[in-house]
């Protein structure tokens, strides 16, 4: 053998298709991607989000079929947004029994019980006129405690309308003791809790704002949500937080701004450890490759293996039922 060769040659694992298929490190399933769907009240049609293309606020009806595709297709749970048609201060939406959420709740626990997981946002946004993630104390500051309560009457809403997993997105403090508390105290002690523990503060969910129809009409939520900027330590400590409180699974948000973040925060806990793939890193890939400038079925496929490969087990992605089919 000459000795001017190398004998290592890592491209030997790369030639072939069956090759780099049999030694990969990361694979994607479609149980581990999780949709988030908004289903809006009062409207005939679907609406198309403009900032959002493929996405689209759902009647009733729609979000009944686009479920049970998503079901169909492997997609292992569906997280709902819902968009009221009418919104004050408090919210009241977003406990209504006969709020829009909850009467998309029932449809679809009917239609697929546990055929995927039925899951739901918990915050008040959606449902505030103001759009703000809580109450409002007279100086316009987020009221933490007052909003507690709201977020715990929201959860006991959604887990007696058929809401087998409850996400609160809020970022107040004590949220998830919050609304564990009331669950268990209304007979729902088995439905658990994916707590959005570390949500930073970030540009990425222009759109769901559009979506959502959640934009805050004065200030921004850098009070209650993360500096992208902030003490290194922050996301862990809200973590360990949540987990305290009694959070299930955890989740990291945006994913791809904050791989390193969804890292530290694997290699932390031992619950599971969800990430959002967010409405902005959707609209870029898919604004990007209308354009023709980026090849829009890699990047997405490149764009999940690094969440995964960073840790997450299960990604929140707009595009969950189209990988979910081209996976299985
Ligand atoms: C709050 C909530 C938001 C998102 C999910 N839950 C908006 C926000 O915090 O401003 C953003 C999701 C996305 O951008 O895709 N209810």
């Amino acid at each position: 053998m000459n000795a001017q060769y190398p004998v290592a040659r890592p491209r030997r694992l790369r030639r072939t298709a069956a090759m780099r298929r049999m030694v990969a490190g990361t694979r994607l399933h479609p149980a581990e991607l999780i949709l988030p769907m908004f289903v809006k009240e009062g409207i005939a049609e679907p609406q198309p989000v403009g900032s959002m293309p493929g996405v689209v606020q759902h009647t009733r009806e729609s979000l009944r079929k686009a479920a049970h595709e998503a079901a169909e297709a492997g997609v292992g749970g569906i997280i709902l947004f819902g968009i009221p048609a009418y919104k004050d201060a408090r919210g009241s939406g977003a406990d209504d029994p006969d709020g829009i959420v909850q009467v998309a709740l029932r449809d679809l626990a009917s239609d697929l019980g546990d055929a995927l997981v039925l899951m739901t946002d918990t915050c008040l946004d959606e449902y505030t006129d103001h759009g703000h993630c809580g109450l409002l104390t007279a100086d316009g500051e987020v009221d933490n405690d007052a909003t507690l309560e709201r977020y715990a009457s929201a959860a006991v809403a959604q887990a007696t309308a058929g809401s087998r997993m409850i996400a609160p997105s809020g970022m107040m403090d004590g949220q998830v003791g919050a609304i564990r508390a009331a669950l268990d105290a209304n007979g729902f002690a088995e439905i658990p809790i994916l707590a959005y523990a570390a949500k930073y503060a970030s540009g990425f969910y222009g759109p769901f704002r559009d979506a959502a129809e959640c934009a805050p009409q004065f200030g921004d939520r850098s009070a209650y949500q993360q500096d992208p900027a902030g003490p290194i330590g922050e996301a862990l400590r809200e973590v360990r937080l949540d987990l305290a409180e009694g959070a299930d699974a955890v989740m990291v948000k945006p994913a791809l701004a904050y791989l390193d973040i969804l890292r530290q925060v694997r290699d932390t806990v031992e619950v599971p450890v969800a990430a959002y793939q967010v409405s902005g890193e959707y609209a870029m890939v898919e604004a990007a490759a209308a354009n023709g400038w980026i090849d829009r079925e890699r990047v997405i496929m490149e764009s999940l293996i690094a969440i995964r490969r960073a840790g997450a087990d299960m990604i929140l992605t707009y595009w969950a039922t189209e990988v979910a089919r081209g996976l299985s």
